[in-house]
């Protein structure tokens, strides 16, 4: 047969490889995660994440107003907790003047139409680094959701339009979906971290909030990265018990699970390109491996074609510049 169908015709230019692309990424598919300390005029950066940094509160107004100037609507908080106000049970997390409720307020009173999603897990504020209470060695499911559903009523009291869970335990979105309706917080969405693998990428964000577990591994609770069919359950018993939008975390390894999940849900799904993966291509950018900004791109349109809706990313700010 003589060749009619030439798939080349559709590459041939610029103008016609931008007619008929399948997915474009904007500002507004993302989430720009923020880490805040205490003190003043502190902005440092995180030795593992080179170029990203933790902020005080009187320099978190600033950034966040840039983050909207660059067309980012959306911030994720977490706070690097001192370790004086660390206990076994998180007790810091639930102080109304506490840092991450201070935090909250900074951002709404700088940029007021700017969405604040929190970081609900107990492991910044936990002696023992870990997402829950710890008993005998052992982390205490139920106990520890109490007191993640009063965390999530604290960020909402600050002004937070969203708590996003990232504890893996079970039955955590009922218990805050629950208390949240009881106290009128109805409008406060969950974006649960629902599929959040036991990962070796997290390590960089452990040092960023100095949050690394004093004993053992996250894998009684976070998920075995061998697993697809898991992943599927705990975003649909998520989805039932309250969570507005889904995670799949980390990002990259688990492109699969983005888009099995975003062929089965009804809600928006969620990615998070880790604090492992931005240092990973930081790392071989600086030696001139690879093309930094050609890499950041490639990965970011990745979890677009996968299927994400919405990306958490280091990265956020830097494609956004390069788009501009
Ligand atoms: C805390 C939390 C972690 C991350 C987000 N929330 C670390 C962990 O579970 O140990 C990781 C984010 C990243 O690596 O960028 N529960």
């Amino acid at each position: 047969m003589q060749q009619i169908r030439r798939n080349r015709r559709l590459r041939t230019n610029d103008a016609i490889r931008s007619l008929v692309r399948e997915n474009i990424i904007t500002p507004h598919d993302f989430l720009v995660p923020l880490f805040i300390v205490e003190g003043k005029d502190v902005k440092e950066e995180i030795p593992s994440m080179p170029n990203y940094y933790r902020y005080s509160l009187d320099l978190l107004g600033n950034e966040v107003k840039e983050l909207w100037s660059l067309g980012l609507k959306s911030v994720l908080l977490f706070v690097k907790v001192p370790d004086h106000l660390k206990d076994n049970k998180g007790t810091e997390a639930l102080n109304s003047d506490g840092l991450m409720q201070r935090a909250i307020k900074t951002v709404k009173e700088a940029v007021p139409e700017m969405l604040v999603m929190t970081d609900v897990a107990l492991d910044p504020y936990s002696s023992y680094g870990h997402d829950g209470i710890v008993e005998d060695g052992q982390i205490i499911n139920d106990e520890t959701c109490k007191i993640l559903a009063e965390m999530s009523l604290s960020h909402a009291q600050a002004g937070a339009d969203f708590v996003a869970p990232s504890d893996m335990m079970d039955g955590r979105i009922l218990s805050m979906r629950e208390l949240l309706e009881k106290e009128n917080y109805k409008n406060t969405g969950i974006m649960s971290y629902s599929a959040k693998y036991a990962s070796a990428f997290y390590g960089p964000f452990r040092d960023a909030l100095d949050s690394a577990p004093g004993f053992g591994d996250k894998k009684t609770y976070q998920m075995d990265f061998a697993n697809r069919d898991e992943a599927i359950k705990e975003t649909l018993m998520d989805i039932e018990e309250g969570a507005d939008i889904v995670m799949v975390k980390p990002g990259l390894c688990y492109l699969d699970m983005v888009r099995d999940i975003r062929d089965v849900v009804d809600v928006p799904v969620a990615v998070y390109q880790v604090s492992g993966e931005y240092a990973m291509l930081k790392a071989a950018a600086e030696k001139g491996w690879l093309d930094h900004d050609a890499v950041m791109l490639e990965q970011i349109m990745a979890f677009k074609r996968a299927g994400a809706q919405i990306i958490a990313s280091y990265f956020a700010k830097d494609v956004v510049k390069l788009l501009n």
